[in-house]
């Protein structure tokens, strides 16, 4: 069995790994990294020297395409440069010599917080070393309400304490590197059917949707669910938030001051940024006064019917609006505070490295493209990749989830295994090349990645086929193999020779700005694509030994195949990234024994979920609502009794392992009955208040304007009524920063500690992951994920894990109160159930009452 195990401590001393040839390299950890006490007196000191052009230019970027270079936050007059931004989840967008890394949803697979921690580290390092000071990533909504949502596959998974764990370690990941993460999006963006309008979403008549969809949720969901992963992420330093594209509530997320400064700045104590997604901001004054610090990309572009570059709610606007009293320059102050103490949290005033990436793959193009002005040097090919695909290859790897192995078929024998048929399309290279479509949108090839913007450039791409191939050639096994779905013939005749029948299938998915093959973004179903039950089952017919692979998006229906007598056994492998074929093989061959499991339920029927996206719309502003409350994915199928094919959590191993010693200890902390969220403090002009002469905020003769290009600066004819009072009555957070970020920091202490033992009593050494489920009763689900553990244990070792439950993880959020109330404290005994998956919890306890 290889080993990768990672020599360091968490977060302690994270300092070297290892990488896929068992070799140490560093990690090094942001050495400017402050704190935001510190960061904010720095910010402050900086924000008070500014002129209120200067702090416009921190507000507003100048336009969609307007350059390539930095494009916010420029102030020449102190040599500050700005700041640069590019996505994503999974790299490093747009460019070349980076990484392209497994999906969040393989991720999340793993159940591993050390690869959780050093996947956006390492992400955050080629952030950094492009010169890119914020990475808009990563992502925890969509949560995966909808099985079937575009662009689930960017995020985690729908139980929140799993999107807990992984987005908050991908947050300091990143961050330790010294990138500001940006976490997106925010709130409820679960469908991209309707979300925003003039898309083509394959329906007739789509003009007749004229606002983004608004997403209803009652506010105990939205804490227990939606929001739990952002506290979590708050406490570990979060410092950028993207407010996403829909509505809540029928109010835009960008402008919405309930979610954002009520929720957001002030029960979460966020103390960083909020900038909108590509063209989410719907209002100048209310975003303003609504919570809104960053309008990106600065256009206007929902202004209809035709978009105009340069148009802006903010930019010339935003001056106006101080000018004459509808914003308050204190919330000018602030949003340019946050933006600047994110810059010092992360310590980016110490040598971080200057942009040298941009426009793609070419050397020379337009610094201003949409003026079409100063051809130049805008891309240094600066390789970024260091030693980060050994942790990509580990990813792929424990992120593969085993779903059935009848027959002790895997891991493959080579000495029984004297002919290999390898079928599918979904097996080997796209004739198009890995980079053949725009931003992935294609599914030709194997599947690696899905479409949209949280994609990046692939560097190679390890197809299953070549990585197979390259193994088998050491075995002296003969390889044989069809990539054409509808070849039955030719399908027909290697699966009744060999030996071992692999089966590719795949289903994709993505952003809604580009379609595939009818699919709009959200899948219309969970069908595979391409034929692929049809292409399992002829391979089935003619192979006793058929074992099917599945890369897809999210879950996929299996009923047609799974329980067929030739199908011995089943891998779901996700979207893995450049090393695909690389990390399947270590799996295939038992290198490396498979330990993912699902962070999601595979159903039976797709309507067993329960949450279809609305597929037309109910008005020209899409209502969806969340009427299901808690209960989504495995949450409604334990409520209602409804049997899963495979159920949240679950996964195999090529070893077995068992249960025993449940051993509850606590409470070791008093009690507390909920106490209130913190509350904001609405404050006034953190420096001293100027004179306000509409003269000198007009272009300056010296600057010559480019087309298209967004500035500060106020028309010289440009009409200022007199200051007045704010004409909206948005409530505003002040300045300074909410202590402590995460909320009430009760919230945190650990109240019980459960131990359990884990023996494995197969005959190789294998990582498990146990689960610990509480039911709270009052209403609550059943069962609800609040720990998990995966440790490597040997061949007839025993391991003793142990999990902490947090007084969180006992309260419900009382609407009524608003605060976290422990149900331990209000009389109600707690369940507690330890086991291998949601359904299969052999060890049991519970914690009483007061
Ligand atoms: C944070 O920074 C402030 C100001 O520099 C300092 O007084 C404080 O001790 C720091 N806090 C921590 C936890 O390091
Ligand atoms: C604002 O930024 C632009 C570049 O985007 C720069 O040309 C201009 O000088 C800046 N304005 C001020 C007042 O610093
Ligand atoms: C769109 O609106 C028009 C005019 O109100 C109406 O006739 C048409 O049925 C609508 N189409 C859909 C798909 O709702
Ligand atoms: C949305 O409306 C529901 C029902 O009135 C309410 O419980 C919830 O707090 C509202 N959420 C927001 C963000 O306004
Ligand atoms: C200011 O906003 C208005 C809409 O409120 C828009 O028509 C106008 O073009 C904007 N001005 C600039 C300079 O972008
Ligand atoms: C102030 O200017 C903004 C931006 O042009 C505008 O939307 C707002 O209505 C103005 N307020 C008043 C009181 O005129
Ligand atoms: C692993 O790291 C070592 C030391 O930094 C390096 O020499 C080696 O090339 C790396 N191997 C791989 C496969 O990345
Ligand atoms: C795939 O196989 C079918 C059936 O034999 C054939 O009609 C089709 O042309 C093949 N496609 C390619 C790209 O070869
Ligand atoms: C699933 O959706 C695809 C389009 O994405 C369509 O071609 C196919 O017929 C659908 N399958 C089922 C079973 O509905
Ligand atoms: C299983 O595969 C064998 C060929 O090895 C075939 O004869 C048999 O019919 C298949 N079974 C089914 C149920 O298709
Ligand atoms: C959503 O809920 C609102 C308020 O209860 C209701 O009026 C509307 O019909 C619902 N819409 C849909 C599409 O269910
Ligand atoms: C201001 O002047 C510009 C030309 O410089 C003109 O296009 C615009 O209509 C004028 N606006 C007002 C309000 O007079």
């Amino acid at each position: 069995m290889k080993s990768y195990i990672f020599v360091f401590c968490l977060l302690l001393s994270l300092t070297t790994g290892q990488n896929a040839s068992g070799e140490s390299f560093h990690i090094p950890i942001n050495p400017g990294r402050g704190n935001w006490t510190a960061a904010y007196a720095k910010a402050r000191e900086f924000v008070c020297q500014l002129t209120l052009t200067e702090k416009i230019n921190f507000t507003t970027s100048t336009g969609a395409g307007s350059t390539t270079g930095y494009d916010i936050g420029i102030v020449p007059r102190l040599g500050f440069r700005g700041f640069a931004r590019s996505d994503g989840p999974v790299g490093v967008r747009g460019t070349d010599y980076n990484n392209a890394f497994p999906a969040g949803l393989n991720v999340a697979a793993t159940w591993d917080r050390e690869l959780m921690y050093t996947q956006g580290h390492a992400i955050g390092m080629e952030q950094k070393g492009k010169g890119f000071n914020m990475a808009l990533a990563p992502v925890v909504s969509p949560m995966g309400r909808n099985p079937t949502g575009g662009r689930n596959f960017e995020a985690y998974s729908p139980d929140p304490y799993l999107s807990a764990a992984a987005f908050s370690l991908a947050v300091a990941g990143m961050q330790d590197a010294g990138a500001i993460a940006v976490g997106k999006h925010f709130l409820l963006y679960e469908q991209e059917r309707f979300r925003y309008p003039g898309n083509d979403y394959g329906i007739p008549d789509p003009d007749n949707v004229t606002m983004p969809y608004s997403a209803n949720c009652d506010d105990r969901t939205l804490h227990e669910l939606y929001l739990l992963p952002w506290y979590d992420a708050v406490r570990s330093g979060l410092a950028g938030v993207m407010c996403s594209y829909n509505q809540l509530n029928n109010s835009q997320a960008c402008q919405n001051t309930r979610l954002l400064n009520d929720i957001l700045k002030g029960q979460l104590g966020f103390p960083g940024l909020v900038l909108s997604d590509y063209g989410s901001q719907y209002s100048g004054v209310l975003s303003a006064l609504s919570g809104l610090d960053q309008a990106t990309p600065g256009d206007a572009l929902h202004y209809s019917p035709n978009p105009e570059p340069g148009i802006s709610y903010w930019g010339p606007n935003l001056t106006i609006s101080v000018l004459n009293g509808s914003v308050p320059e204190w919330r000018i102050d602030d949003m340019v505070t946050r933006v600047m103490a994110a810059y010092y949290f992360l310590g980016q005033d110490h040598n971080y490295p200057e942009l040298n990436a941009g426009g793609g793959f070419q050397t020379y193009g337009y610094m201003y493209p949409s003026a079409m002005l100063d051809y130049t040097q805008i891309n240094f090919h600066v390789d970024v990749r260091d030693h980060h695909a050994g942790i990509i290859r580990k990813v792929g790897a424990d992120s593969v989830i085993l779903l059935k192995n009848v027959h002790a078929t895997l891991p493959l024998k080579p000495e029984k295994i004297k002919q290999i048929g390898i079928i599918g399309q979904d097996a080997g290279p796209s004739a198009q090349g890995p980079n053949g479509y725009a931003d992935r949108a294609g599914d030709s090839g194997t599947l690696a990645m899905g479409w949209g913007s949280g994609t990046a450039n692939f560097p190679y791409l390890v197809d299953p086929l070549a990585a197979i191939q390259a193994r088998a050639l050491r075995d002296q096994t003969v390889v044989q193999y069809v990539l054409n779905n509808s070849a039955a013939d030719a399908i027909d005749a290697i699966a009744e020779q060999a030996s071992a029948c692999l089966v590719f299938a795949n289903a994709d998915s993505g952003e809604s700005y580009v379609s595939v093959a009818g699919v709009y973004g959200d899948r219309n179903n969970l069908t595979l694509w391409g034929d692929g039950d049809a292409l399992i089952k002829e391979v089935a017919a003619n192979c006793s030994n058929t074992i099917v692979v599945i890369h897809a998006t999210g879950p996929v229906l299996m009923e047609e195949w799974i329980d067929h007598p030739n199908v011995t056994a089943v891998l779901f492998a996700g979207l893995p990234g450049q090393e695909s074929g690389s990390s399947l093989v270590d799996v295939l061959y038992g290198d490396v024994n498979p330990s993912g499991k699902l962070p999601w339920t595979i159903a039976k029927n797709e309507k067993d979920y329960g949450t279809p996206i609305i597929p037309y719309p109910s008005g020209p502003t899409p209502q969806v609502n969340f009427t299901e409350g808690l209960f989504i994915d495995y949450r409604h199928f334990d409520k209602d009794g409804i049997a899963p094919r495979f159920e949240f959590g679950f996964g195999m191993s090529y070893t077995s392992f068992k249960y025993s010693n449940l051993v509850i200890s606590g409470p070791s902390n008093s009690y507390s009955v909920g106490r209130p969220s913190p509350t904001r403090t609405v404050n006034g002009s953190v420096c001293a208040s100027r004179k306000l002469n509409p003269s000198d905020y007009t272009f300056p003769a010296t600057v010559s304007s480019i087309t298209h290009y967004i500035y500060p600066y106020i028309a010289s004819n440009a009409t200022i009524s007199t200051p007045g009072v704010p004409t909206a009555t948005a409530s505003i957070v002040a300045v300074q920063p909410p202590a402590p970020p995460g909320g009430d920091s009760s919230l945190y202490d650990i109240l019980y500690t459960v131990s359990v033992d884990v023996t494995n009593n197969g005959s190789v050494a294998g990582q498990e992951v146990a689960q610990l489920y509480l039911d709270l009763g009052n209403g609550e689900p059943p069962r609800q994920l609040r720990g998990f553990n995966k440790m490597m244990i040997q061949p007839g070792e025993t391991k003793t894990m142990v999990f902490e439950l947090k007084r969180r993880d006992l309260s419900i959020w009382d609407v009524v109160s608003q605060a976290w109330v422990d149900v331990t404290s209000i009389g109600t005994t707690v369940g507690v159930h330890v086991g291998p998956s949601s359904r299969n919890l052999p060890l049991e306890g519970k914690i009483p009452g007061m």
